[in-house]
Formats: C-alpha cells, sequence, structure tokens
C-alpha cells in the first residue's frame, strides 16, 4: 500500500482522528497536557512500559511513544484478538477499573491502554498498540506509511 497524508491541524486538543492506512485503522489523537501528565507515573500498572516487545519505528520512545509529544498515532487494532478500541479521553469510571487513567479500552474482552496505547496488567492483550512509521512534511501534514 501506498502512504496516506492526512492534515492534522484540525484536530482538535482531546479529539481523536481515524485514518486508514493498508485497510488498517490509524488513529490519532492530538493529546492534552492533562493526559499526557499521568505517563510518569503508569508504570508500575503497564505490562510492558519499555516497549520490549512492541513493533514500532526506532524513534518511538517509550513515554510519548511520539515524534511530537502532544500527537499520538496508533494502529487501531487490539494486539489481542483485533478487535477496535475505543479511545476514552478522560478517566473511566471507578467502578470499572481503578488502575486505569484512560486511554484505550477493547470491549471484547476488557484490554486496557493508556493514552500512549500501552496495555495495562490484567489485560488479556500483552503487547502495546502498533505504530506505523510516519513523518511529518510540515507543520500540519503528516504521512503515515
Ligand atoms: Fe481486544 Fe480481546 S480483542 S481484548
Amino acid at each position: 500500500g501506498s502512504p496516506v497524508k492526512t492534515d492534522i491541524s484540525k484536530i482538535e486538543p482531546g479529539q481523536m482522528i481515524n485514518v486508514l492506512w493498508r485497510g488498517q485503522p490509524v488513529f490519532i489523537v492530538n493529546r492534552t497536557e492533562k493526559q499526557t501528565a499521568v505517563l510518569d507515573s503508569l508504570d508500575d500498572r503497564l505490562k510492558d512500559p519499555n516497549d520490549e516487545t512492541s513493533i514500532q519505528p526506532d524513534f518511538i520512545d517509550s513515554k510519548f511513544r511520539a515524534k511530537r509529544q502532544n500527537l499520538l498515532v496508533v494502529i487501531g487494532i487490539c494486539t489481542h484478538l483485533g478487535c477496535s478500541p475505543k479511545y476514552y479521553p478522560d478517566l473511566v469510571p471507578q467502578s470499572f477499573d481503578s488502575e486505569w487513567q484512560g486511554g484505550f479500552y477493547c470491549p471484547c474482552h476488557n484490554s486496557r491502554f493508556d493514552i500512549s496505547g500501552r496495555v495495562y496488567k490484567g489485560s488479556p492483550a500483552s503487547r502495546n498498540l502498533d505504530i506505523p512509521p510516519y513523518t511529518f512534511l510540515d507543520e500540519n501534514i503528516i504521512e503515515i506509511g
């Protein structure tokens, strides 16, 4: 498949868009500082906080998992059995899972991911959400692939 270009300038803070690349959904989230502020404190709750089993480009760091700290770009397919995770921008009702601070939730078998796509302990998924290769062509245009 060929690369896909997308304008990211219209994504509001906290908003996610869904782009199709090679037949796969790619989630692009314009994360707020409030959303990324929790990333420092989550390591103990995550299965693979340091991305040791992740499928991602070399440029990815283990915390923000992104080229631009605010902008998360992940493949929107659950690494358990391939369902579509849902985006939860904020904290989640404690009745469900008091450990989870929001991010992505897969309804098929209750996998929880943080706002960088890293999987929580207790989830059936074990690999963090995959990250596609991408580059910024200019301030507003991202090319995936
Ligand atoms: Fe997502 Fe099983 S497919 S938890």
